[in-house]
């Protein structure tokens, strides 16, 4: 029987969710939704969302995770051996992780091509233009994105082969401080580019309008994305909390400081798009071709600045997809170790080779298997539709039915308060379990057939 770790202290927990959370949907993502939704208008229902509907369910995958103390599919079985299509649901959440982590890798290794060419020659100031064109011709050749989601996805797999002490928590420890000071540090430096009001006024302009129907569900599936809900990572981490660790605070803290890191993106990528003088609107590939342009214009009038800051946003991408990354390899890590009794070191490898397997064919798809169509869409496509659109929907649907009729209500109260030591978690369980068990449950519904229409 292996022993089960824990995170060693409040901080780790809270450091370990955000560092699952703040990622490429903080800053690659979040500045255009924000740019195509109405500004402030999504900024404020993007919050609302996050408190009222991704909190409760953060606080549910936690609650399930920490009283099993198991990862998702076992804490599921085992919370429920009598009625065995929890366990499904739960392997369910697996492959939806294991699906992330191989397309989330790719683009994980475009953030490490990106910050090596930042590093060694910078964007050329000659010819600002030629710029943009890097993205297309890099994603779409065959081994060098390879190459680098390989570089990416080693790291990851080799910092949760050491372990939650040693490799996760310790990553994230120095990781996630150092993510803060390098947004703040951009976006001082961006705000104060000649210029850059424009980008501000359309982040803080609200226009409602543009919040219909499709853009609330937008918002919705922004916020479970960016809060990593849906697919057990916040459940298998809260697997490893201690009994007197707060369960609320830490959903509460990390609610914050994803939104906080995700409105200080968009403050950092708007305003210098803005004094480039580029479109807003570039959607996905506003980071890896408008910025890249930004950095070379810049680089004309101050070469060594704009190495510095192109090197700085890169690393910062870089560093929060990491983060992320390790969670969802640490859902499948978990698993097998557990059910199958793996060792993590074999666990490890084979997440590895698996989701490069996967992430492999993701990668293809923006080139020479850019025919390939599964149900209409391109291979990464489809697989992220896939997941972000209906795994996780389902998975949240299914942890919040858990935690609102499945489990004893005394238990939920019990690992929420732990065991009524916590006053204000106390008072605030009244009124989140009714929102868990019937408040949850059809909002998700709701947006689960607003995707399909
Ligand atoms: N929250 C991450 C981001 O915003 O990039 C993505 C993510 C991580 C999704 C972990 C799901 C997950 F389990």
């Amino acid at each position: 029987m292996h022993q089960r770790e824990h995170f060693n202290s409040r901080l780790a927990i809270v450091l370990a969710l955000a560092g699952s959370a703040i990622g490429l949907g903080n800053i690659w993502r979040f500045p255009y939704v924000v740019g195509e939704y109405g500004g402030a208008a999504f900024i404020i229902v993007y919050i609302a969302f996050s408190l009222c509907i991704s909190l409760p369910i953060m606080l549910s995958e936690s609650i399930i995770g920490r009283h099993a103390r198991k990862g998702v599919y076992c804490a599921l079985r085992d919370l429920a051996p009598r009625r065995p299509w929890w366990k499904w649901a739960g392997l369910v959440a697996v492959l939806g992780a294991f699906i992330i982590s191989s397309y989330y890798s790719v683009v994980g290794g475009w953030s490490v091509d990106y910050m090596m060419r930042a590093l060694m020659k910078g964007f050329s100031p000659d010819a600002p233009d030629n710029v943009m064109g890097i993205f297309g011709r890099m994603s779409s050749s065959v081994w060098e994105p390879i190459a680098a989601h390989t570089i990416f996805l080693g790291l990851c797999a080799a910092i949760v082969m050491l372990g939650v002490k040693n490799g996760i928590e310790r990553f994230n420890k120095f990781s996630i401080p150092l993510l803060f000071i390098l947004i703040v540090g951009m976006l001082v430096f961006s705000v104060n580019l000649p210029g850059a009001r424009g980008g501000v006024e359309y982040l803080l302009k609200p226009d409602f309008s543009k919040m219909t129907a499709k853009g609330l569900s937008c918002a919705l599936g922004q916020s479970f994305f960016s809060m990593s809900l849906g697919i057990g990572a916040v459940l298998t981490y809260a697997s490893y909390m201690k009994p007197d660790q707060g369960i609320l605070s830490a959903g509460v803290w990390t609610t914050l400081f994803d939104a906080g890191f995700a409105i200080m993106a968009g403050f950092v990528v708007m305003p210098a798009v803005f004094s480039a003088g580029i479109a807003p609107g570039a959607g996905p590939s506003l980071v890896f071709e408008s910025i890249p342009y930004i950095f070379a214009k810049m680089g004309a009038a101050s070469p060594l600045l704009a190495r510095v800051a192109s090197v700085t946003f890169f690393l910062t991408i870089l560093i929060a997809a990491v983060t992320s990354e390790i969670s969802m390899l640490e859902v499948c890590v978990s698993q097998l170790v557990e059910q199958r009794q793996i060792s993590r070191r074999k666990a490890s490898i084979l997440v590895f080779i698996l989701a490069w397997g996967l992430g492999v064919l993701c990668s293809l798809s923006f080139g020479v298997l850019g025919h390939v169509r599964i149900l209409g869409s391109g291979i990464f496509e489809f697989f992220d539709q896939l997941s972000s659109n209906y795994i996780m929907l389902l998975g949240a649907l299914a942890f919040a039915i858990f935690v609102g009729w499945q489990m004893k209500k005394a238990d939920v109260e019990a690992e929420l308060t732990n065991g009524g030591s916590l006053r204000a978690s106390s008072r605030l369980f009244k009124f989140l379990y009714p929102v868990i068990r019937y408040v949850i449950p059809p909002a998700i519904v709701l947006i689960f057939i607003t995707n399909l229409l």
